[in-house]
């Protein structure tokens, strides 16, 4: 870090910010990548250094904003500079020649034209640029307020953190200075989402950790958006549409200028909206999209039709909620009948018993639906079905097949099945429980139940645990059917010639086709090689394989860094749980509950004594290296990754030194929350540079 002088670094943190920024709008807006992905990430890695020495130094339209890392613990409200409304909506023709009828009274002077686009579902969002650069990301709120989630917003990999000030940019920059030649000060507001392919592996994780799916991609957009930790934000993949420009000056005269110029800026404008003649055209559009939207990588729930001229819009104006210029039509939600064959009753890893209803195949939101979750008992009575009815079945979200009801239109196909929910597990046999006030019905024998069992192994090896490829492909399946693996410390206890020969012929359900998997020498020896080889996982990754209720990956990874071993999480009480940061109630009550159960504890001590990670990589505090050598510490306040001692260790150990006083001789003062204003102070009188925990571990490279 003593390399540069500081206006260097200065001059360093600029260029690798402009650089960086010009390779992501090419890469976003043009899908061409001028250098490779790791001059990419070595770059950003040196900036990332760079920033972390030099805070005060940090670009606001900086890259690494991408990546997320800042934990939020309140979002604060602000007001929005121009107010955010919303549309009245039609759901007919009829209505919206009606609307068309009322505009064509009051704009009598001259024709106008209608601008179609699709509406998208997810949460509007109102983000400020000052001087070009992205300053603030607000949520629509109540539409005067509105909660500032600017560090969430920021990564949105789409959403440019400055407006391009080159090749094109330099246009639209020109354009826009002329308007107003201090500044590039405006507002872009659009619809923040989750692209469909995020939400769908998004709900496959929680599947995982037996946490209920989320219902549709604007709750999981809506919730992802809310998130404290940005890191968490950005790994989800959330992505933004603008729809609407807003400044004080007025070069720009129509709402299709707005979006040609929005789109050349490097906004992400969807390329579906039309300029149309009349509300024929609008009515065309509509028909367009009735289908080819579900082709959409976002969920949609309509059109929405807008007056393009500016000055016209101002003549209609508003009512106390919506502009008189504009107008939402919502599809209806497609809904068809078909036949209820049976109901299957699917246990999972959790124990669950999920019925779900096997349909006559029918094409929906192009789709064709076979199945659908009828979720729980409750719900199968709420609906009154019955084997043999006609059902109504709906796209919830536009995403996930959903019966809404008996088609009573139809007569229903005698059937000799009555459908009730079974009192004894379909899978082992055992009587089914169903908890006080709790929906789901549970098969409570959890360690012979082959399901779940078998749940629990698929957990254990899956490519985000231990990452047991080699036991794909239908051959854990053997495993099972052998008796060879009743949990997943059974896998460390296999040995060779316990498993060369095996064999089993398999009738894929679909196609009809046999497959045979047997065991040959190769085989058994890669089985095996994959098996040693998952003993290197590191502990958060054991820590989300051995399946704790609610322990997503995420989670695992907070406890591990946290508690640093197995055995200390082991004994860790309710509140020692809670104050790992994310960790809520329930999470505590389950990690409790997992260890105090007998066998649990047994099966940790298996997969210990087989030699799995069960430390945290970073526990020693032996010398670990010489990142901080030569520097000078002190800190203030507390930390979420750290006691005080830690802190300690973990400065001695990188060869840092501490201090017990703010000095000009000081280096770096840790800032943590709860700060001490004194020391605050004094360090900023002083120019000593103040860092947080983040970038304190980041230091340590
Ligand atoms: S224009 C004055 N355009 O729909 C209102 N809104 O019901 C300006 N939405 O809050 C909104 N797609 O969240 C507009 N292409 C689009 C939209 C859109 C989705 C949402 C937006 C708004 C809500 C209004």
């Amino acid at each position: 870090m003593d390399l540069f002088s500081h206006t260097t670094e200065a001059q360093r943190i600029n260029e690798l910010t402009e650089k960086l920024n010009y390779y992501t709008d090419r890469y976003y807006q043009d899908a061409v990548s001028e250098i490779s992905d790791e001059e990419f990430d070595f770059l950003l890695k040196e900036l990332e250094k760079l920033e972390t020495e030099n805070p005060h130094l940090k670009r606001p339209d900086s890259p690494t904003h991408r990546v997320g890392g800042t934990i939020t613990k309140e979002f604060k409200a602000v007001e929005h500079r121009y107010p955010m409304l919303s549309l009245s909506n039609t759901y007919n023709e009829q209505d919206l020649l009606d609307w068309d009828e009322r505009i064509k009274k009051v704009l009598t002077d001259r024709p106008y034209e209608y601008i179609c686009e699709i509406k998208f579902d997810g949460i509007s969002l109102s983000m400020t640029y000052e001087n070009g650069v992205l300053v603030r990301g607000v949520t629509r709120g109540d539409g005067t307020k509105g909660d500032d989630i600017t560090t969430n917003v920021k990564t949105i990999r789409t959403l440019p953190l400055r407006i391009s000030d080159f090749g094109f940019g330099n246009e639209i920059k020109t354009q826009l200075e002329a308007l107003k030649p201090e500044t590039l000060n405006f507002e872009v507001r659009g619809e923040g989402f989750m692209p469909i392919s995020s939400f769908e592996r998004i709900n496959q994780e929680r599947e995982d950790i037996g946490e209920s799916p989320l219902a549709n991609p604007r709750n999981a957009a809506a919730g992802t958006f809310k998130m404290q930790d940005s890191g968490e934000v950005a790994r989800r993949g959330l992505d933004c549409y603008i729809y609407q420009f807003l400044s004080d000056n007025d070069a720009i005269k129509t709402h299709e200028e707005s979006l040609l110029m929005l789109k050349k800026a490097g906004f992400n404008v969807s390329p579906t909206w039309r300029k149309v003649a009349d509300i024929q055209g609008v009515i065309a559009y509509i028909n367009e999209w009735s289908e080819k939207r579900h082709s959409l990588p976002c969920a949609t729930d309509g059109i929405v039709v807008k007056i393009n001229d500016y000055a016209q819009r101002e003549e209609l104006g508003f009512t106390s909620k919506s502009p008189r210029w504009a107008i939402a039509y919502k599809y209806k939600a497609e809904s068809k009948s078909t036949l209820l064959k049976g109901v299957t009753f699917q246990v999972g890893r959790t124990g669950a018993v999920t019925p779900v209803a096997e349909l006559e195949p029918i094409e929906l939101a192009m789709t064709t639906v076979k199945r659908a979750t009828l979720h729980n008992a409750d719900e199968i009575v709420r609906l009154g079905l019955q084997i043999g009815d006609y059902v109504f079945v709906e796209k919830a979200g536009e995403i996930i097949p959903k019966i809404t009801g008996v088609d009573k239109s139809k007569k229903p196909v005698l059937s000799d099945q009555k459908l009730v929910f079974p009192t004894n597990c379909p899978a082992c046999g055992t009587e089914l429980k169903r908890n006080e006030g709790e929906a789901a019905t549970f098969c409570p024998n959890d360690k012979g139940c082959p399901p779940q069992i078998k749940g629990k192994v698929e957990h254990f090896i899956q490519r985000k645990a231990m990452n047991i490829e080699s036991l794909g492909e239908g051959k854990l399946e053997l495993l099972f059917d052998k008796g060879l693996v009743r949990n997943a410390a059974d896998l460390y206890d296999l040995r060779y010639e316990q498993l060369l020969g095996l064999e089993k012929i398999t009738v894929d359900e679909e196609t009809g086709k046999e497959r045979r998997v047997s065991f040959k020498e190769k085989t058994v020896q890669n089985i095996l090689d994959g098996i040693e080889k998952s003993k290197q996982q590191p502990f958060a990754k054991v820590l989300f394989g051995i399946g704790i209720r609610f322990v997503g990956e995420t989670t695992a990874e907070k406890l591990a860094a946290y508690f640093k071993t197995m055995d200390a999480l082991q004994v860790a009480d309710f509140e020692a749980l809670r104050s790992v940061p994310e960790v809520g109630e329930r999470i505590a009550q389950s990690v409790l509950e997992f260890f105090k159960e007998v066998d649990n504890q047994e099966f940790v001590n298996r997969l210990k004594a087989s030699g799995l990670q069960m430390e945290a990589e970073n526990i020693v505090v032996e010398i670990e290296g010489n990142a901080l050598e030569g520097k000078t510490f002190l800190y203030t306040g507390t930390f979420e990754n750290f006691s005080r001692e830690e802190l300690e260790n973990k400065i001695e150990a990188n060869g840092g030194k501490l201090v017990s006083g703010v000095s000009k001789k000081l280096d770096f003062l840790i800032v943590g929350e709860g700060a001490g204003p004194s020391k605050l102070q004094k360090a900023q009188q002083l120019g000593v540079k103040m860092i947080n925990e983040s970038e304190f571990i980041a230091l340590l490279g």
